[in-house]
């Protein structure tokens, strides 16, 4: 892949323009998980060690454009990186409408980019008024690489030079060892609620790996797919012949979905409900499964043992909940201890990781969410496309 790089340039006395993905969880005026901070902070002090006057800009949430609101204010990214970092950092709300000093060794953090009027469409306008602010564009922002936005893409198009960051380039490095140079066995892990929401990158897997785990509410349709009673869970009915394509395709490559023999079900989504260990065949009418039982996690403690490579998106149960937590729990631990390549990403997975702590044992934990799923699915991100076309 021919990109430019961050780390190859001469940024001395340059003004360069950094689209960090700085969308954190924010809770009653605090950051939950600052990681994505954290994974921008390589880009943002390599250029300010250079020398460069640094300006970096993010999406924080869905906001409506030209309208500012306070929750999605970078504000508390802003102090954060104030904590974090030995420069000065400050936060530029109206640099449209008013001219604003930067001198090297400087960071200006940019309000809200979803803020700004034709960030989303990509307007040309938009995308033009970026570039002119800097020399150099830096692409760092790989949880937002799906979107074709104006500071994402657009600015590409008109700036002198556009570059790829530290943390872009490390994202795209493990994602391609594990999903397009992957050692074998492969194993995929999808969990997460819907089938819908992950149909493609289950098909486009099951093309790939050598064995295919799914769990939570996508494990659910694939267990009606199986024959079994789901009880009162959820699941789609109408994506179980999706689920029979994906299971028969599997088994026409010789590869397999492993067994699921048993099931944790409660009777209703609620802290104090009873847990309830099940045989798949026994399952209830008004059951409700919220975690795979014992004996199906050990048959994926089996897969994740053998298994040279392992992708990772999504819990396979309600791991929330400590009584249906301990099919994620047995699980993520398996993958920490495995000495196969280990890759995990989304929102849900991080939280898992975070949860019971192995966050280090894991080979490369994703920034990215709907990025990432749609690498694995084999589409070309916009923005590896822009950057391979600007080198
Ligand atoms: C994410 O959280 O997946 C990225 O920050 C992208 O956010 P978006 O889905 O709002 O574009």
């Amino acid at each position: 892949m021919n990109i430019k790089r961050l780390v190859d340039l001469n940024l001395k006395d340059k003004r360069v323009f950094i689209r960090s993905d700085l969308n954190v969880p924010i809770q009653d005026g605090k950051i939950t998980s600052p990681k994505r901070i954290l994974a921008s902070i390589p880009s943002i002090t390599f250029a300010l060690q250079k020398g460069a006057s640094v300006m970096v800009t993010s999406h924080l949430g869905r906001p409506e454009e030209g309208k500012f609101n306070d929750n999605d204010s970078l504000k508390l990214v802003v102090e954060f990186l104030k904590n974090h970092l030995d420069y000065p950092v400050r936060l530029v709300s109206d640099w449209d409408s008013k001219p604003f000093d930067i001198t090297p060794g400087q960071l200006i953090v940019l309000e809200n980019c979803r803020f700004n009027i034709g960030e989303k469409r990509n307007e040309e306008v938009l995308a033009k008024k970026y570039a002119s602010l800097a020399d150099i564009f830096v692409m760092d922002a790989f949880g937002t690489a799906h979107r074709k936005e104006a500071s994402t893409y657009g600015i590409a198009e008109y700036i002198d030079i556009a570059c790829a960051g530290i943390l872009f380039l490390a994202e795209l490095e493990a994602l391609e060892k594990a999903l397009l140079n992957p050692s074998r066995p492969m194993i995929a892990i999808v969990g997460g609620s819907k089938v819908s929401s992950k149909l493609s990158i289950l098909d486009t897997l099951s093309d790939k790996v050598d064995q295919l785990i799914v769990g939570g509410g996508i494990a659910n349709t694939f267990i009606k797919a199986m024959g079994f009673e789901v009880g009162s869970s959820m699941y789609e009915e109408e994506l179980v012949p999706a689920a029979k394509k994906i299971i028969d395709k599997l088994s026409k490559r010789g590869a397999s979905l492993p067994v699921i023999s048993d099931v944790v079900c409660g009777k209703k989504l609620d802290a104090n409900e009873r847990a309830i260990t099940k045989n798949i065949k026994d399952v209830s009418q008004d059951d409700m499964i919220f975690d795979l039982g014992k004996d199906s996690v050990d048959e994926i403690v089996k897969c994740i043992h053998n298994a040279k490579t392992i992708i990772w998106n999504g819990p396979i149960g309600v791991f929330e909940f400590d009584q249906f937590a301990k099919g994620t729990e047995t699980m993520t631990k398996a993958i920490a201890d495995a000495s196969a390549f280990s890759l995990a990403g989304g929102g849900d997975t991080i939280a898992a990781i975070e949860k019971f702590n192995v966050a280090n044992d894991i080979s490369y934990v994703s920034t990215a969410g709907g990025a990432f799923l749609e690498f694995a699915e084999g589409k070309k991100l916009p923005a590896i496309e822009i950057l391979e076309r600007r080198f």
